[in-house]
């Protein structure tokens, strides 16, 4: 990426931090273990650092920007609405077409095909069709001989568009669900045990009800969004584009030229981040720099600006809820009804399914007798909203634990007791609200584990003596846990390809459907291929995702990235490994079956011979040393309409505990200390998992403290739209205490390797930031009332909700 590297002290502090908490790895990764399996001929289950770690810190790694660019390559910036609502009646480009070095202007009637880049829904303009939705929309793109030249140009868009405005902008999800403008039709998800929500409220022996407030994120991806298209012969195009979704991208730009998906070829060797800020949004830039280059037959650069990126891409929903609960006087719940409204933004994106895994993450880790759901999309003149790690579970799962908490303050009691009084269990209470068993509950050894290794109990005593001694700072802890559904809950996107190539040389190269974007697919895939193959991994190259080798490819999305790809992979791995055994029993006698491939050796009727060898010999023989192989997720069915089924292939759990100080008369606070326990089953990479497990954790408290979206209540203009404003956490926010662990066990799915998906579950760990946050608010109002606390839980909203907390308390 070519961003300015800034020298000093920051970058200093920050390696600092990192070291700080570095230095007991060891302590959570069995390294010993790992290298007695190593020893075995084992190349699954060890730590292996990312397979361009070197390249990432060296800044050799090739981002698309980094390519080097072809002679007459040409440059394009988007010319943006400066209003929310109202139509544009006319474009006159002439003064722009006249700015030193630009080339053209597109609009949406040079478009050949569809102007729509949506991803399930066709509601998705590429460039406005005249209907103006936001601040911030494409109205037309530049194409000149520099960035620069092409950026100065699109920002005279105020001047060049003639826009009738009309009407105020909808921009909370609230007023959106007031005006029942929605993007989708409502979803609902009901539960009957014992009659049905209502009927069980009403009857239980307590009853609670409230709203909550939870902000959307950036992603904040540090490569921004960025396409480069060069034209191929006869009306082909080849797309190098940071994406999550090659195929989807090569579809879509294939219906905006108007041409078949063959011509157009869709590369993507890896993403500075993604985050689901790739999955459908890199689309429009896919689709823009495509459209350029046909026209003009030269390659057309599309590489956003940051503010550009926030003003034009969607985020994380942000969600309001109001519900209602009845439960005993153990604090079990027995029925609960709950609303959810997101802000889906100008279209439906990805809302959908965004909405139905909320509805599906409601219950989190408990067990719901009869519950009430409804899922409202709202429609709104912002961006329109998308994926973002966790995909809605964690806006489903917070407003649960949000009650959790309500329900221990109400009866005065630990909120842990709560909430183990409410965990599925194993042999019964064990049905979620849409009719899938919970066959692999592992919550209550795994929050009985941390409850000890974090020392909770005492710990809660001391912040007790803590806060009765001190007026102004006040400490708050919480312990969450998170059980998340692995699997796209559309049945037939999970399903993956791969191929793999056996040269003649004995070294390996290998292809796959999923996209790396930081979270060390390919070095998971790498893993598995030596692993089936018996040779060490520096033998295993796994090369960009190319929509011209394997094809049909899913997003890499729903943390379903290795257990997909990695099932694929090792399908054709297998496939070549069978192949060379017989080879092997031809040539040396023996069994086929009898052959054993570990550490770069062939052991065959008593022989052993060098992988690389064998390959030789079975070219000569005229064997097949390639193979493809594919997979598909078994088991899964869901009913949409119904919302009912077996969506998940399996559940993945954690939790974690947070402890903090409060400034009550500031509102400033710290994390002082998180122990983490988390499930990935029997892990691939501990060293890559443990990392996916800290980025979520961090990169979930900034949604949930600090990350706050500001949109101008009169003109809709999101005024967040920069880290000048918009606050994402640094390496300082790092606890100084952070002991993240991976719990120890195995899915017992036939997953790849008995592994479990880690890309996503921990984004719910600092859910116990929060609500530690709040725990602290609750104790300046003596716990005399539930703090009514909104996320992020800026310092701002932190003095909010001890001023309502200190006023209930007088
Ligand atoms: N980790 C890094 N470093 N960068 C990313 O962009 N995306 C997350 C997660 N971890 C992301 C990441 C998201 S949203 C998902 S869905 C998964 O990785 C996708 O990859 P996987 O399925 O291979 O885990
Ligand atoms: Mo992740 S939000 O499923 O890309």
């Amino acid at each position: 990426m070519n961003h300015p590297v800034e020298p000093g002290i920051a970058i200093a502090r920050a390696a600092q931090a990192f070291a700080d908490y570095a230095t007991n790895t060891a302590a959570r990764i069995d390294v010993n273990a790992e290298a007695a399996r190593q020893q075995n001929g084992a190349r699954v289950g060890i730590s292996r650092a990312h397979e361009s770690a070197y390249l990432h810190v060296a800044g050799e790694a090739t981002y698309v920007d980094d390519i080097p660019e072809l002679n007459g390559t040409l440059h394009c910036a988007l010319g943006l609405s400066p209003v929310a609502t109202g139509r544009l009646t006319a474009l006159s480009l002439d003064a722009i077409r006249q700015m030193p070095d630009v080339v053209t202007v597109i609009t949406a009637a040079d478009i050949p095909g569809v102007n729509d880049c949506g991803s399930i829904i066709h509601d998705d303009p590429i460039l406005c069709d005249g209907e103006i939705r936001y601040v911030g929309q494409p109205l037309f793109a530049v194409i000149a001989k520099t960035r620069a030249a092409a950026r100065r140009a699109a920002a005279q868009a105020k001047a060049a568009a003639v826009i009738e405005a009309s009407g105020d902008p909808v921009l909370t999800p609230r007023e959106a669900h007031a005006r029942g403008q929605y993007v989708l039709p409502p979803m609902h998800l009901d539960r009957s045990t014992n009659g049905g929500a209502r009927e069980a409220i009403d009857a239980a022996p307590r009853r609670l009800k409230g709203t909550l407030d939870v902000g959307g994120q950036e992603q904040f991806y540090l490569e921004g969004q960025i396409s480069y298209a060069i034209p191929k012969e006869g009306g082909a195009v080849h797309v190098h584009c940071s994406t999550q979704h090659p195929s989807e991208m090569q579809h879509l730009v294939a219906h905006a030229l108007g041409i078949q998906s063959h011509a157009v070829h869709v590369e993507c060797r890896r993403m500075g981040g993604g985050f689901g800020g790739k999955e459908s949004q890199s689309a429009l830039f896919a689709c823009v720099a495509s459209v350029a280059a046909c026209k003009l037959q030269r390659p057309v650069k599309l590489r956003l600006d940051r503010d550009d990126d926030f003003m034009i891409t969607g985020r994380r929903h942000c969600f309001w809820y109001e519900y209602e609960v009845g439960y005993d006087e153990e604090g079990r719940i027995l029925g609960a009804e709950i609303t959810m409204v997101s802000r889906a933004g100008h279209s439906a994106d990805l809302s959908g399914p965004v909405m139905t895994r909320a509805l599906c993450h409601f219950d989190n880790a408990y067990w719901l007798p009869d519950v009430s759901m409804h899922g409202f999309c709202g429609k709104t003149n912002t961006q329109s909203n998308t994926a973002f790690r966790g995909f809605g579970g964690p806006q489903g799962a917070i407003a649960m634990e949000n009650i959790m908490e309500s329900i221990a303050t109400e009866l005065g009691c630990d909120a842990l007791d709560v909430r183990r009084a409410n965990f599925y269990g194993t042999t019964e209470h064990n049905v979620t609200p849409y009719e899938q068993k919970v066959t692999d509950n592992v919550i209550h050894e795994l929050v009985g584990e941390l409850e000890q290794t974090s020392d909770y109990r005492a710990r809660r005593a001391a912040i007790a003596a803590f806060n009765a001694a001190s007026p102004v700072l006040k400490r708050g802890m919480s312990l969450t846990p998170l059980k998340f559904g692995i699997s796209f809950n559309v049945a037939h996107f999970n399903q993956a390809g791969a191929l793999v190539h056996v040269y003649s040389d004995g070294s390996i190269l290998v292809n796959h459907g999923g996209t790396e974007m930081g979270q060390g697919l390919n070095t998971k895939v790498a893993q598995v291929v030596a692993h089936e193959l018996g040779v060490s991994f520096d033998s295993v190259r796994v090369t960009a995702t190319d929509t011209t080798k394997v094809a049909n490819t899913s997003a890499t999305a729903a943390s379903t990235g290795a257990d997909l790809n990695g099932k694929a992979a090792q399908d054709a791995a297998r496939q070549i490994r069978e192949r060379l055994a017989e080879c092997a029993a031809r040539r040396h006698g023996g069994d086929a079956a009898g052959v054993r491939f570990a550490n770069g050796q062939v052991t065959v009727n008593g022989k052993s011979l060098e992988f690389a060898q064998l390959v030789r010999e079975a070219y000569v023989d005229r064997v097949q040393l390639w193979s493809d192989g594919f997979y598909a997720t078994p088991g899964l069915h869901w009913d949409g309409a119904k919302m009912k089924g077996h969506p998940f292939f399996y559940f993945a759990y954690g939790a974690a505990v947070s402890e903090v100080v409060v400034d009550t008369l500031t509102g400033e606070w710290k994390l002082l200390r998180a122990d983490v326990l988390h499930d990935v089953g029997r892990s691939l990479n501990p060293a890559v998992d443990v990392g996916q497990v800290e980025g979520a954790f961090i990169q979930g408290m900034g949604w949930l403290t600090t990350e706050e979206l500001v949109w101008h209540p009169q003109s809709g203009k999101l005024m967040t739209h920069a880290p000048s404003t918009y606050k994402i956490p640094t390496a300082n926010d790092c606890p100084p205490v952070f002991n993240v662990r991976l719990f120890v066990g195995e899915n017992p799915e036939d997953s790849i390797h008995k592994s479990k998906a880690v890309g996503e579950p921990p984004l719910l760990l600092p859910f116990s930031v929060f609500f530690a946050i709040r725990d602290a608010v609750s104790a300046a109002g003596e716990h005399g009332a539930s703090p009514q606390l909104r996320a992020p839980a800026t310092s701002e909203a932190i003095l909010n909700a001890i001023e309502a907390v200190q006023a209930a308390a007088a």
